[in-house]
């Protein structure tokens, strides 16, 4: 299983944020659903490594988050909605070779990857350019691009198409959904990408209330909308 939780609870202040979830998917793509404050974020920050379980048993490619961080960390990259929180370096490609920091390459072989992933992402021409100039959308595809020049096994994606228009937000998911080696778990509001995922999970409360088929766990939440 890629992603397993047995039992997990996380409290932040005096609030169980996460409660007894207990989930196991080993789908490719998993999209994560469910009403604003239903746990979601926090639900991918846990599996990113960002947020301690208080409780419960969590394995996320089989590594424990906890005792195994750092190997996490390399295996796992992470995309939030807002990319002006990613971006760190003066220039485009700076910003790219900088995700690649922690890999130790030879220059060489560091400009390769980062030419490579920029034309990818059709970032080329802009790749001397200073990032806080760039689009919204074209900020996130730099996000984005600097989470795959890494090659993760994981991608968590928290509703990284919120901020885009529809041409950006289809450009972003095709890369998400590009097949590759990557796996992917992404929290969305849009059902329609939703629907794309080979399986889906509902969180209410701050439970996992339902795991299945993306069309029968949209229609059970299309029920709570309902109610
Ligand atoms: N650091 C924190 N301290 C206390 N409560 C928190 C903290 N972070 C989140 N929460 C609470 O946990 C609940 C779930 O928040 P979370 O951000 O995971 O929801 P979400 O499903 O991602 O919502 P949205 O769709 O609005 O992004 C909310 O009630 C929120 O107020
Ligand atoms: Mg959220």
């Amino acid at each position: 299983m890629s992603i397993r939780l047995e039992s997990v609870r996380v409290r932040l202040g005096d609030t169980d944020v996460l409660n007894d979830v207990s989930l196991a998917f080993d789908a490719r793509t998993v999209a994560v659903i469910g009403e604003n404050g239903s746990g979601k974020s926090t639900f991918a920050r846990l599996i990113g490594g960002l947020v301690a379980r208080t409780s419960g048993e969590l394995r996320v490619l089989g590594l424990d988050p906890r005792s195994q961080a750092a190997e996490l960390r390399r295996r796992v990259a992470l995309v939030f909605s807002n990319p002006d929180a990613q971006i760190v370096m003066p220039t485009v490609a700076e910003d790219v070779a900088f995700s690649l920091r922690a890999d130790r390459l030879a220059p060489a072989e560091c400009e390769e990857r980062v030419s490579a992933a920029l034309a990818r992402f059709g970032l080329h021409a802009l790749r001397e350019r200073a990032s806080h100039e760039l689009s919204g959308g074209q900020k996130q595809l730099l996000a984005l691009c600097g989470a795959f020049v890494r090659r993760p096994d994981l991608v968590i994606a928290d509703e990284p198409t919120a901020y885009l228009d529809a041409r950006n937000a289809r450009v972003v998911a095709d890369h998400l959904f590009r097949r590759t080696d990557h796996r992917l778990v992404l929290v969305t509001h849009d059902l329609a990408l939703a629907r794309r995922c080979d399986a889906a999970v509902l969180f209410v409360d701050g439970r996992a209330a339902a795991v299945g088929a993306p069309d029968a766990i949209i229609a059970q939440y299309d029920q709570t909308l309902r109610c």
